[in-house]
């Protein structure tokens, strides 16, 4: 059961205060409806998961508030859920061999984040975005475009009607001499792209014409870079299956183009569907179950993180 608040669509953006008022009036009808779906009651439920970071603060609150009471209540066990290891696990949904061993990109509104998983609970990070987000690029984009909130799946309908030789974007941070040793190699940065894009849009004399070519320029550099640094990462430890997650993982064009370049040496591209790559409450019941199979639960004084790094991180 997936509750998308419209009202973010009026203001271009969400509004964290409109969110977490939402969220209060919406928990228990969501998960009234959630049970009611799945035919299951509360008596079924062995174990609550909830995502306790990172994000909006009052939203969060408003979850691990509920979840806690909830647990408390039925006398079962909450165990709090890291978000972006919620957006790992939720290929794994979809396609049972996106297990580790993997490289996983994960690529979402708010995070860039390219991992070597060796096994569930264990996460290198070899790279994270040094300004915008993939998934914030293409909404920040689809707004310079005048196209509606969240953008990427507008940026990505139009681009399909781009010409992708009117606008070519430099791919960032991508060198034909960089090295492993260089501490950008892994790394990701989209502001330089997006300040391209806001470019061609101020000196196009005609933005309607223009429009799906610099969409299709955008997103062909874009794409590119993530490519670029996720093939690096995969060759490097030697993974033969790459997993993509987040609200990005769903652009076919990502999606083409990283298994073309996986093809090439020999590795399989795993991407979520749209309803598993953007939020959803599967995948933190997914990541939560992984914990509470190892013997974890989290206290009645759980609490929520505005930012957190993903748990069981390990050393490059
Ligand atoms: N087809 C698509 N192509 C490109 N981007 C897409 C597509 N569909 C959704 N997105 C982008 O995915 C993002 C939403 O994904 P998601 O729900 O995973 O992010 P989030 O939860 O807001 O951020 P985070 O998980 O980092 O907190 C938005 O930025 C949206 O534009
Ligand atoms: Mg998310």
């Amino acid at each position: 059961m997936i509750l998308s608040q419209d009202v973010h669509k009026v203001f271009g953006g969400v509004v964290p205060e409109i969110a977490s008022r939402a969220h209060l009036t919406s928990i228990v009808p969501v998960v009234s409806r959630a049970l009611e779906d799945a035919a299951v009651t509360f008596d079924d439920l062995d174990a609550i998961a909830v995502t306790s970071a990172p994000g909006l603060i009052g939203a969060l609150l408003v979850g691990v508030c509920y979840a806690k009471s909830l647990a408390f209540a039925r006398g079962i066990p909450v165990i709090g859920v890291h978000h972006m290891e919620g957006h790992l696990f939720a290929t794994a949904l979809q396609h049972r061999s996106a297990v580790p061993p993997f490289t996983g990109l994960l690529v979402s509104g708010g995070h860039t984040l390219l991992l070597d998983v060796e096994e569930w609970g264990r996460y290198r990070l070899l790279g994270a975005t040094r300004d915008d987000a993939a998934g914030e690029a293409f909404d920040k984009v689809a707004k310079l475009l005048g196209l509606p909130y969240p953008g990427g799946r507008p940026i990505e309908m139009m681009a399909r009607e781009g010409d992708p030789a009117k606008f070519r974007y430099s791919r960032p941070m991508v060198r034909s001499n960089d090295s492993p040793a260089d501490p950008s190699y892994y790394e990701f940065s989209f502001s330089g792209l997006k300040t391209a894009v806001l470019t061609s849009v101020r000196s196009s004399a005609d933005l309607e014409r223009d429009s799906a070519d610099i969409a299709r320029g955008f997103q062909d550099a874009l794409v590119e870079s993530l490519v670029e640094k996720t093939a690096r990462a995969a060759v490097a430890w030697g993974r033969k299956r790459i997993v993509l997650g987040g609200g990005v993982a769903c652009n076919s064009a990502l999606v083409a183009a990283m298994t073309e370049r996986a093809a090439r040496f020999g590795a399989t591209v795993f991407a979520p569907e749209p309803r598993l790559a953007t939020d959803n409450a599967a995948m933190i019941a997914r990541a939560g179950l992984f914990h509470i199979e190892r013997g974890e639960r989290s206290g009645l004084d759980l609490n929520a993180h505005a930012s957190q790094p993903i748990p069981g991180l390990v050393t490059a």
